[in-house]
């Protein structure tokens, strides 16, 4: 077995949260941080953050703890934020839009190269300083630039045909907001939002003492 399939998506989904809170100590000056806190401040135990780290290389000093600044660009370059990406956006409706419009994504190294819609009243119109286009140019533009990520942002009965095309044209990765499980060939990375799941888990936390009160 490789360190790639070694390591657990459970491991990798907690590593944008310590990069968060890292950040955060970071703004507050903060230069070095024991395991102990960074777990209070977490909410992981010190021993799963030690481990969590520990895949990926020997981090913090026994005694000393963590020095934030080095851990915060340690984490950053293992979530490849050391270089960008360059994304185009399928859909330019109300998520399409709300996703275009959050700047913070670029910040971060997620550069918006190109919006495209099927609907006529949305082509041509400005997004920030993107022009919405032709769905039916998405080929041609993928073929003429280079593209790291597509977001998929129409509704779900339209998602295949975008990934589809996509793949066709050479993207890797796809960030998917539709509510549907696409297909798509083994060196294709999907990873699919879904608001509703969290809403619906949050709904459920909010009613659990009810579910076992009888029992
Ligand atoms: P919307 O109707 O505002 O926008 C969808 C846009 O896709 C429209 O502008 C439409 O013209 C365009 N479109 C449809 N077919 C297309 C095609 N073949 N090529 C190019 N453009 C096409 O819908 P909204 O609210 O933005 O939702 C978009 C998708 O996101 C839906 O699948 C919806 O279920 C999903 N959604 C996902 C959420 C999440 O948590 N991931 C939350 C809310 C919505």
């Amino acid at each position: 077995m490789n360190k790639k399939t070694m390591i657990s998506m459970a491991v990798i989904r907690r590593l944008p949260k310590y990069l968060r809170y890292l950040g955060e100590l970071l703004n507050n000056d903060i230069t070095r941080i024991s395991s102990k806190e960074l777990s209070e401040r977490t909410g992981f135990t010190a021993s799963q953050i030690r481990q969590d780290l520990n895949c990926f290389g020997d981090f913090g000093q026994q005694g000393y703890g963590y020095n934030v600044r080095e851990l915060y660009d340690q984490i950053s370059k293992i979530l490849g934020l050391n270089r960008s990406y360059t994304t185009v956006i399928i859909g330019a409706g109300n998520i399409g839009q709300a996703i275009a419009n959050y700047t913070n994504f670029e910040k971060l190294g997620f550069v918006l190269k190109g919006m495209f819609d099927k609907n006529p009243k949305l082509i041509g119109i400005k997004i920030r300083d993107l022009e919405v286009r032709d769905v039916e140019e998405l080929p041609d533009f993928l073929e003429n630039n280079k593209i790291d990520i597509g977001i998929i942002c129409v509704p779900k009965k339209q998602a295949q045909g975008i990934a589809d095309i996509f793949v066709k044209n050479g993207i890797k990765a796809i960030w998917n907001f539709a509510p549907t499980d696409l297909t798509v060939p083994d060196d294709v990375i999907v990873e699919n939002v879904h608001l509703s799941e969290s809403l619906l888990t949050l709904s459920y936390r909010l009613n659990e003492d009810k579910l076992f009160k009888d029992k």
